[in-house]
């Protein structure tokens, strides 16, 4: 395994994503410890993206549980339907949401964030995890977010 990302910080989002992804693949590849792997993809998303916070939660019994993040420390239990991560467990599909203080229900961990993309991982048709990536900036995430984290969740869910 490689010991540092390789990454370009002046290219555009969508190339740094096409720069960071399969080094994440590469990461995983010889580990089967599902934490261990989690751990190690919010510290390439962080580190790699410059994201101000990047973490798991992952669906114990009826509640969300904080699994491996990087950033200040958060919320440990989330239920079904509340804030933007139990919204995305209770309808299994990923929300970017331009400025949290606009989400009915948002839960604020941390002042300093501002706008959050959260997609889910499936295992068998249900949701077994979701991924949480927040920005200090406001409308910090857009399509391209979605549509590479996208990838990253598809690679994830061949990890469950
Ligand atoms: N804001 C999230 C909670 C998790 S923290 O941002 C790390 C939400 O509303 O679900």
């Amino acid at each position: 395994m490689a010991e540092e990302l390789t990454l370009d910080p002046t290219a555009d989002k969508a190339a740094q994503y096409r720069t960071l992804l399969p080094q994440i693949e590469a990461l995983v590849g010889g580990e089967e410890d599902l934490t261990a792997n989690l751990a190690n993809i919010a510290a390439a998303l962080k580190y790699g993206m410059g994201f101000f916070w990047v973490g798991f939660y992952l669906v114990k019994g009826d509640t969300l549980v904080l699994g491996p993040f990087q950033g200040p420390i958060a919320c440990t239990r989330i239920r079904k339907g509340k804030g933007v991560c139990g919204t995305v467990w209770e309808n299994g599909n990923a929300l970017v949401v331009p400025n949290v203080d606009e989400f009915p229900g948002h839960i604020a961990c941390s002042s300093a964030s501002k706008s959050e993309i959260v997609l889910p991982a499936f295992q068998d048709g249900t949701v077994k995890l979701i991924l949480d990536v927040d920005s200090d900036s406001l409308s910090a995430f857009d399509s391209i977010d979605e549509q590479y984290l996208g990838q990253l969740m598809k690679l994830i869910e061949g990890l469950l």
